[in-house]
């Protein structure tokens, strides 16, 4: 009992230290991010990311397009890489199935499943609200039937909380494409390079090079519109045939490996931030804009370090300490009758 009494007064005394300590430190926040949760595992608030910005709409890409602005899309894949893409100033943030090569080690898109899909977009929702949001609907969700294509795309919009959808596919997938935009869900069709059929196609291969098969791209993308697409996806075409199929559309071409002359672009944004080691395989049309790798490696190797040679914490990492409660304590843990190796339920007795 009087180890008890003689812990509880430890905990009087050190309950105030604590609840000094883990105060948030109110270093005067900047007007545009407001910080309103205090874990150091929180998300930053974006309340107010947007900085006084209006969130992009179908009806802000097609204005960029008939304006002939290009406009600038990228993959993210969790919060803070959305939150990244919409801070530098995306106009769209894509929530790409290359999420199961990038983020979840899979070999191929195949593998990635809706459910997943949904898990990502969510976080990606949650950071992004002035990028105009897509969800990709991966391989199996949407192939079957215009019905399946509807109740995938209508799960990514209610559950993933996305403002459109993305499939891959042409003329064969019209049918799906107009049932989902005529329910109201905006879609971005994927064609040229389609990743999903990638078996079919005989892997990752520039399509449209020869006159059939640029023939065969031009009905897919008239087809694709004609269904209700607000934008097209064009992967892997040379970038003269990418020109004519932007000429010939009325809606937005986004291109990755099509050149300058579509109405705007996309990137993996773990590619072009070189998340990954130098060494690595990267497709001929990725620029890498930084090297992540290189200084993400260097920090956690100085981690290491400074955690072996115990410069890390230093006494600027560290909460302040009551010297006077210190020497309380360490007090009245040497005079306590319990052994400090006594299970905690003999010291209840
Ligand atoms: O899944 C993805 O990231 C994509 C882009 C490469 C367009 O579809």
């Amino acid at each position: 009992m009087a180890s008890i009494t003689r812990l509880n007064q430890i905990t009087r005394l050190t309950r105030p230290l604590l609840q000094d300590a883990c105060r948030p430190v109110t270093s005067a926040p900047s007007p545009q991010w407001q910080q309103i949760r205090w874990s150091s595992h929180a998300p930053t608030s974006v309340a107010l990311a947007t900085r006084g910005q209006k969130p992009v709409t179908i009806q802000t890409l097609q204005k960029m397009y008939t304006e002939n602005k290009p406009i600038t899309m990228l993959t993210a894949h969790n919060f803070p890489s959305a939150l990244m893409a919409q801070e530098a100033g995306m106009d769209m943030i894509l929530v790409g199935d290359s999420l199961a090569m990038v983020s979840l080690g899979l070999n191929d898109t195949s593998e990635v499943t809706l459910d997943e899909m949904i898990m990502s977009a969510r976080a990606v929702h949650r950071a992004a609200n002035r990028s105009f949001t897509v969800g990709d609907l991966p391989m199996g969700s949407y192939e079957i039937s215009p019905e399946q294509a509807l109740t995938s795309a209508i799960r990514m919009i209610k559950e993933g909380r996305m403002q459109s959808v993305k499939l891959e596919g042409g003329a064969e997938m019209a049918p799906a494409i107009k049932k989902i935009t005529t329910a109201g869900i905006p879609l971005c069709a994927h064609i040229g390079l389609t990743p999903q059929r990638q078996h079919a196609l005989g892997g990752f291969r520039v399509q449209g090079n020869t006159l059939d098969k640029a023939m065969s791209l031009f009905r897919d993308a008239k087809a694709v519109e004609e269904a209700g697409a607000f934008a097209v996806v064009l992967e892997c075409v040379p970038p003269d045939i990418a020109e004519e199929v932007t000429k010939a559309l009325k809606i937005p071409t986004i291109g990755i490996g099509a050149g300058n002359k579509t109405s705007g672009q996309v990137l993996v944004q773990i590619d072009m931030l070189g998340v990954r080691p130098p060494d690595s395989f990267m497709p001929k049309f990725v620029k890498q804009f930084g090297s992540i790798w290189d200084t993400g490696l260097a920090a956690i190797k100085q981690y290491k370090d400074e955690v072996s040679d115990r410069s890390y914490p230093s006494a600027s990492h560290v909460y302040k300490s009551d010297a006077k409660v210190t020497e309380a304590f360490k007090q009245a843990i040497q005079s306590s009758e319990a052994p400090a190796s006594q299970p905690v339920e003999a010291l209840k007795a």
